[in-house]
């Protein structure tokens, strides 16, 4: 059976660290709460000048080195992103540009933090359709040009940072065993940037309003994010006819480590097996789980033939999951 398998991975966070001591002199925060509330310590932020594929461009280039791949080798680019450079063309196109891959059809994806899930769900498609196809999926984002700096409930949350992954295809037990998506529109109000889309064209009024940034009702979204992570993951482990104890590391989208910890407890999930950097970087959306990934790969804790499982959630609310045999 050919299945999709990741052959390479890439990451990269901007060198500037913003901890909670330095928002403890910006809003009225502490340190003990951010990382009581939520597990963040740290996390990067990029300079004025860059946009989000600079930071997806650095992630690409890394990956296809540990491909040993050129960039005209790959067929796609999908990109998940919340953060794009702008409107339109899509980020992937600048990546595209910006690599050289000339022969990549390249489009963005745009499903909140579980994006990555989603173009990684749509790039085992493209494999299973024509096993020769090689695609790169990118989590890309700058989440500190759409944060609020004056609200202190959604500042210290979010960070900037990409991760990309290389898939060819590949006959055996290696690779993507499932995805699982979902999305409920209903629940939009939980998480939005209101401003500078069809419905609140950017003017004056909408920045003097502040509309352009991240509104989040923490809490509600705290509980459905529980749900929808424990939810997912029961899913996955079902449909592949699996238990907790088969999987042998789960990286979950690291929006707090207190959501993880709780979905992890209804599935019966041991915090040991979960992969977790969210101290470091914060939450970098859709760009969380390929860096936890590439990180994990880089540092030797990943080993051919390890189970494991990704699951997400995001605004929309989406969520997600993927089991993928290493
Ligand atoms: N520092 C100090 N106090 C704060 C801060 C802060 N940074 N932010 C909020 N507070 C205050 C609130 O004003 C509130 O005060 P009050 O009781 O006087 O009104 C109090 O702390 C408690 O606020 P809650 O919102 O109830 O705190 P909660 O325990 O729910 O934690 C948090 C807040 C961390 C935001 C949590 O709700 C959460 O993580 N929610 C999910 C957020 C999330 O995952 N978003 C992204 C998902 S999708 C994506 O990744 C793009």
């Amino acid at each position: 059976m050919i299945r999709s398998r990741i052959i390479a991975t890439g990451s990269y966070v901007p060198p500037k660290v913003l901890t909670n001591f330095d928002l403890e002199k910006m809003v009225d925060t502490s340190d003990e709460w951010i990382t009581s509330r939520s597990g963040i310590r740290e996390r990067r932020i990029v300079e004025k000048d860059v946009a989000t594929s600079d930071l997806g461009t650095q992630a690409a280039l890394r990956a296809l080195e540990m491909a040993e791949l050129s960039p005209e080798d790959l067929d796609f680019i999908i990109t998940g992103t919340n953060s794009p450079d702008m409107f339109f063309p899509c980020t992937g196109c600048f990546i595209q540009a910006k690599i050289g891959a000339t022969k990549a059809a390249a489009f963005d994806v745009s499903a909140g933090c579980t994006s990555f899930i989603h173009a990684l769900s749509l790039a085992d498609k493209f494999i299973k359709e024509n096993p020769s196809h090689k695609v790169m999926v990118l989590g890309a984002e700058i989440m500190s040009k759409v944060t609020d700096w004056a609200d202190r409930a959604t500042c210290v949350l979010f960070g900037d940072g990409a991760g990309a992954v290389i898939l060819v295809g590949e006959e055996g037990e290696r690779g993507i065993l499932s995805t699982h998506l979902h999305s409920d529109g209903s629940l939009w109000e939980l998480l939005y940037m209101p401003g500078g889309g069809s419905a609140n064209p950017s003017s004056r009024e909408t920045v003097d309003k502040r509309l352009h940034y991240i509104k989040m009702a923490g809490n509600p979204l705290f509980k459905v994010a529980v749900r929808a992570l424990a939810d997912v993951s029961q899913e996955a482990l079902k449909y592949n006819g699996l238990t907790s104890e088969d999987i042998d590391v789960m990286i979950p989208h690291q929006a707090n480590t207190r959501i993880i910890e709780a979905a992890a407890k209804i599935i019966n999930f041991p915090m040991e097996k979960v992969y977790l950097n969210i101290e470091k970087y914060g939450n970098t959306s859709s760009a969380t789980i390929p860096i936890a990934m590439d990180e994990m790969q880089r540092g030797g804790k990943l080993k051919a033939g390890d189970l494991m499982l990704l699951c997400s959630f995001g605004t929309g609310v989406t969520w997600g999951s993927a089991v993928i045999r290493w």
